[in-house]
């Protein structure tokens, strides 16, 4: 393979998550503008319209498709939704997570714990299940797992939502080591604090991020689209002998 066909996308079909905004919204972009046609999904269909009219006029293919992933039904719909239409999937980004909670792991209502784990851990799950079926029929594909550094070192004040990032790292390992001989891989991706509505009360009140940054070497938070480049890699040829790793894109936090 030349080494610019490494990266090359056309004629495959992928699905990304929470690509409404943020870290999704970039990542499905990127696919799109290496050829992929890219089925953009988020609870709101018309913020992933947004992004697909976006990403066409830029010149890529791509799709809305709405779907909750703590839903099991809605999952179940959305991959339907997919044979129907494409008969096939190559790549899919589990990347829309929740963290509801912030406070003492100790008062953690059980409504929200439970919401938690409904979206981050068996969304996360079915979807893969689902997904992993899919590309199996035609010879394989790549799932990449969002998850975060918190998965790894817990976030203060944020203990079911880090639980559950522990969870889809274990999740990857366990989908890399049972779908290989499918062609199937999967992998995870750990942002660190990064640029988005998601984190903006950490990013965006001066006191909590001087104190994270102190723990970061490279002293910034991380841009959305700088999470981008690591999920095309993981989806892409040129990762084709990489299944059940785990790439920190953390400005450093983890190796300190
Ligand atoms: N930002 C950070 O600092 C950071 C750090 C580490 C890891 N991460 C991880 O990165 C991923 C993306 O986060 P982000 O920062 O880009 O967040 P974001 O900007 O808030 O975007 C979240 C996306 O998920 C969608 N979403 C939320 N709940 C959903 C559900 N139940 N079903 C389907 N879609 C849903 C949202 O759209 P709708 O509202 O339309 O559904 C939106 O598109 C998450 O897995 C998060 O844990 C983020």
């Amino acid at each position: 393979m030349a080494a610019s066909d490494l990266f090359d996308l056309s004629g495959k079909i992928a699905v990304v998550t929470g690509a409404s905004r943020g870290i999704g919204a970039e990542i499905a972009k990127l696919l799109a503008a290496h050829g992929a046609h890219t089925i953009v999904s988020s609870r709101k269909q018309a913020d992933c319209q947004t992004v697909v009219d976006e990403i066409a006029a830029a010149g890529g293919s791509a799709e809305a498709l709405a779907c909750h992933i703590g839903e099991m039904e809605q999952i179940a719909a959305l991959f339907a939704a997919i044979e129907r239409q494409h008969g096939r999937l190559d790549v899919l980004v589990n990347n829309a997570a929740i963290n509801p909670y912030f406070g003492s792991i100790l008062d953690t209502d059980p409504a929200i714990f439970q919401k938690t784990v409904d979206v981050n851990i068996r969304g996360y799950f079915y979807m893969s299940t689902h997904g992993a079926r899919l590309m199996a029929k035609h010879g394989g594909g790549s799932i990449v797992n969002v998850a975060s550094v918190n998965g790894v070192v817990p976030g203060h004040f944020q203990g079911i939502y880090s639980i559950t990032k522990a969870a889809v790292i274990s999740m990857s390992k366990a989908f890399a080591v049972e779908c290989a001989e499918s062609g199937v891989r999967c992998n995870a991706l750990l942002p660190g604090l990064t640029d988005t509505k998601f984190a903006s009360v950490l990013v965006h009140t001066p006191a909590i991020l001087k104190q994270a940054m102190a723990h970061v070497p490279m002293r910034r938070v991380a841009q959305p689209s700088e999470m981008a480049g690591a999920a095309l890699y993981f989806a892409s040829a040129a990762s084709s002998y990489t299944t059940g790793a785990v790439l920190n894109v953390d400005g450093g936090y983890l190796s300190v």
